[in-house]
């Protein structure tokens, strides 16, 4: 019943004031957002990638107001690159990037976002490693899909994000598996309405099996992207159906959540990688970390009533 209130204060301004605010914010924050700049982050990159874990970076941020803001988010992935360069790491730390973050929601959002995504997917390329579109709230899709298309043309393993709450998951996952796409498969953070998404925790992790199945048998590199432990097994199950090598496909995991997990699954010999944000505009991918796990919310509120 929580989620879907913190949900809800994720867009609004005052709770962002406040929460941002308060004393023990930045405490309970770091569990999730591991750095605030490219200079706390880079170390975090060398440990992950040292543990045999592959990442996929996010430069916290969304919702931005001015094309100025959508400049200095793709000069923010510009560095980020620049950093990683001297690591080689290649494919094993690329990029997660919201498109609203490159000024979708502004006039001509769409032209705008695409033509500062680009610089960010070419200079990934000559890193040796890509990008991928995550999946914001479904009004954003249909941009989102059209511009994953377009970069595809030129940088055929930019990758994008489904949601297998929404209805319309099912016909995209059809049509990026036939594509050969990079897809993750996650259930879906937003706070969306009945007549787009299902609510039911269990019709939703339904659909996640059957898309995940679709994914598997067909010609694209399916990206698991959950904590749960039972779509954890059947994303294994369904890859051995599919007779995929380990090679073929990956687990994706949040940096803070569940860590054992991530090591075991690559000490099995799997492709783990972890999604790891840093920035200071990080109160919207706070809050739905919150809103996934009421008793994040819980941990949280006791750390300000005890300071
Ligand atoms: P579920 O919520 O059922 O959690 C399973 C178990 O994992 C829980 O019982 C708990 O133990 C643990 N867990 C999950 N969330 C936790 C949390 N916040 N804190 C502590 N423990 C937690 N969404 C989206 O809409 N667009 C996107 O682009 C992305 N991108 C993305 C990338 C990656 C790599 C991941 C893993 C997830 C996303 N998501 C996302 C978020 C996704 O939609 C979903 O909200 C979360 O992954 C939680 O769903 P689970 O599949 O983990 O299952």
């Amino acid at each position: 019943m929580l989620g879907p209130v913190i949900l809800a204060a994720s867009r609004s301004d005052r709770m962002r004031r406040l929460i941002s605010a308060a004393p023990v914010t930045k405490q309970v924050v770091d569990r999730f957002i591991p750095g605030e700049d490219v200079d706390d982050i880079v170390p975090v990159v060398r440990d992950l990638a040292g543990n045999g874990l592959e990442l996929t970076m996010d430069v916290v941020g969304e919702d931005i107001t001015s094309p100025a803001q959508a400049a200095a988010a793709r000069d923010a992935y510009l560095e980020l690159v620049d950093r990683l360069k001297p690591l080689e790491l290649g494919t094993r730390a690329e990029m997660s990037v919201k498109l609203s973050m490159f000024g979708q929601a502004l006039e001509d959002g769409h032209e705008l976002a695409l033509k500062n995504v680009r610089p960010v997917v070419e200079a990934a390329a000559e890193i040796g490693t890509t990008v991928t579109l995550d999946a914001e709230d479904h009004t954003t899709l249909d941009s989102m899909f059209a511009i994953h298309e377009e970069l595809r043309k030129d940088f055929p393993q930019t990758g994008c994000v489904i949601q297998a709450y929404l209805f319309r998951t099912e016909a995209d996952a059809r049509r990026l598996a036939e594509s050969g796409s990079r897809v993750r498969l996650v259930k879906g953070a937003y706070k969306e309405p009945a007549s787009v998404a299902y609510q039911d925790k269990h019709e939703i992790d339904r659909a996640y099996v059957r898309i995940l199945r679709t994914l598997m048998d067909g010609k694209g590199y399916p990206m698991i992207g959950s904590h749960d432990p039972r779509l954890i097994a059947i994303g294994q199950e369904l890859a051995h159906q599919a007779r995929r090598e380990l090679d073929e496909y990956e687990f994706q995991m949040l940096y803070g959540i569940r860590t054992d997990e991530h090591l075991r699954l690559a000490a099995e010999g799997h492709r783990m990688r972890v999604y790891t944000a840093y920035g200071t505009d990080w109160y919207g991918y706070f809050m739905r970390r919150l809103a996934e796990k009421p008793a994040n919310l819980r941990f949280f509120a006791r750390s300000m009533l005890t300071k």
